[in-house]
């Protein structure tokens, strides 16, 4: 069988085979859109021992690939699934990925991230090296596939298959850069000439995103506010300096929101579907969820305050920590879902016994549920530290449940806040407590104006993120580079 695509996507995550994040939903549906409009993309992913394969079959594609790494030569399995038409292929290799979690447990991250991922790099590489022609583009995503812009630098110019491939970095998020010992390095295989201030070395460590921002022909990031967030120090995760220099190949795309997965008319985790036209279903979708979570029933007309994500300090969850007290003096219910930080989440579990029926915390990772909370709040809190897009607000939006949120990064690029005439949520300037209990006050005191709330409402479900035409701005991105997609 002949394998050959012209754009090759390198990720860690895709929805719905593995996912901790924005990230895998991302990669669920951009590549998809991208075919749809007609370009030739396949997407390269590891095999990971919790893959959720679902509805869709894995197919065996070989099963000796050599891949040069870390001493000698190792083998890899390479399964494909066809989703939906999207060609994805899977590196299998048990000893790398055949673990409980993906990149970390409880206890911090694994201890071999470098090894695993340095391997995954080599063996997307050798996967491709296979296929009857060169992709004319790898677009790598994150820390994970980061290395592989480097490789494709150093081996452009020994290998003729590589001549005219061009690769593009998009990054998700920039605190997570893949930091390692100086000594790991040797094991890549990057020519010695990489480790140095324009390469791959970042203050005396090996950093696999630098890597990416150093030898990728395109870096993007996932809103036009957080491309120029991380120009400065504030945010810049101290490689402000390289991406500085790269700033005239940097752009902003902001993320797109798969509707066909993420809305409340069609949702299939949701007691009652609903649509701005009829809202009935969210009413009951509220009530559900009140009982489902043993909260007090008599919330049902009072707001419900939403918030679902990591438990981390991105996240501003010890935000909503500090201000719970104030909140639970409001007339109002709080759901919490998240997992992350153990001290947040004894936190959080603690504060819930102090105010049962008021305060609902889930700790975990439930898809499900987190569907239900969107579609069962009246508020979407997100009072987030830095935010590259965020999707959690895009589908808020979507489900009649007007954000929170703090004024920076995708955030701002997403919500319209009030007193706007245009309006469909909040914002406040800066992620500190009183800032946004006061944001939050404010929308309650909306909430209690029905004909006021009703029309934010329906202009948050009227907001469009969908996919189509944040996939036409990596159609131009590509152009740029030369690829006639
Ligand atoms: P990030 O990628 O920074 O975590 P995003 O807003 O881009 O933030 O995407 C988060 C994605 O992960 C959303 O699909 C959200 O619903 C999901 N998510 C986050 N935490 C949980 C959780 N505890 N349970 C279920 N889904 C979660
Ligand atoms: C990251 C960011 C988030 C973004 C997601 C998808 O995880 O934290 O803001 O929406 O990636 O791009």
């Amino acid at each position: 069988m002949a394998f050959h695509h012209k754009i090759v996507f390198i990720a860690s995550e895709i929805y719905p085979f593995s996912k901790t994040g924005g990230l895998g939903d991302v990669l669920g549906a951009l590549p998809l859109t991208l075919r749809k409009m007609g370009a030739d993309v396949a997407v390269i992913t590891p095999f990971y021992g919790r893959l959720s394969t679902g509805e869709f079959k894995l197919r065996l594609i070989t099963s000796r690939l050599p891949v040069g790494y870390p001493w000698a030569p190792i083998t890899a399995e390479i399964y494909m699934a066809d989703y939906h038409g999207l060609p994805v292929y899977f590196i299998q290799r048990g000893e790398y990925f055949d673990r409980r979690f993906y990149y970390n447990t409880h206890e911090g991250d694994y201890f071999d991230n470098c090894e695993r991922f340095i391997f995954f790099c080599r063996a997307c590489l050798e996967w491709a090296r296979r296929m009857d022609m060169a992709p004319r583009l790898i677009h790598v995503h994150d820390w994970q596939a980061a290395l592989v812009p480097a490789f494709m630098h150093f081996w452009r110019g020994i290998d003729p298959f590589w001549r005219d491939t061009k690769t593009m970095l998009t990054i998700h998020n920039l605190a997570f850069q893949g930091r390692f010992a100086s000594r790991l390095f040797a094991d890549s295989g990057l020519p010695a000439e990489s480790w140095g201030m324009d390469g791959v070395e970042f203050w005396g460590d090996f950093n696999l995103l630098k890597a990416g921002i150093a030898y990728s022909d395109l870096v993007t990031t996932v809103s036009p506010t957080y491309a120029r967030e991380i120009l400065t120090t504030e945010f810049g995760c101290g490689l402000e300096g390289i991406l500085s220099k790269r700033r005239a190949s940097l752009r902003g795309i902001l993320n797109g929101a798969d509707y066909s997965v993420w809305d409340p008319g069609n949702d299939r985790y949701l007691p009652c579907t609903y649509s701005p036209d009829d809202l009935t279903g969210k009413a009951n979708c509220k009530e559900s969820l009140l009982a489902e979570l043993d909260m007090d029933p008599r919330l049902g007309d009072r707001p419900i305050l939403g918030f679902i994500g990591r438990l981390r300090r991105q996240k501003g969850i010890d935000l909503l920590i500090d201000i719970l007290p104030q909140l639970m003096e409001m007339d109002l219910g709080v759901v919490v879902l998240g997992e992350g930080n153990l001290e947040f989440e004894a936190q959080l579990m603690e504060l819930m016994e102090t105010y049962p029926g008021k305060l609902a915390v889930r700790v975990g990772y439930t898809e499900d549920l987190a569907h239900r909370i969107q579609a069962a709040s009246d508020v979407f809190l997100m009072p987030s530290r830095y935010e590259p897009c965020g999707l959690t607000q895009i589908y808020a939006l979507r489900f009649g449940t007007p954000p929170v949120a703090t004024n920076l990064g995708g955030l701002s690029d997403t919500i319209v806040a009030y007193p706007h005439p245009e309006c469909n949520g909040f914002t406040f300037p800066e992620a500190t407590a009183d800032a946004f209990l006061q944001s939050i006050r404010q929308a309650v005191d909306v909430f209690d104006r029905p004909a006021e709330w009703e029309l934010i409402r329906q202009r948050a479900m009227h907001t469009d993120y969908s996919w189509e035409r944040s996939a036409a701005h990596y159609l131009e991105v590509y152009r740029e580079l030369g690829i006639d997609v």
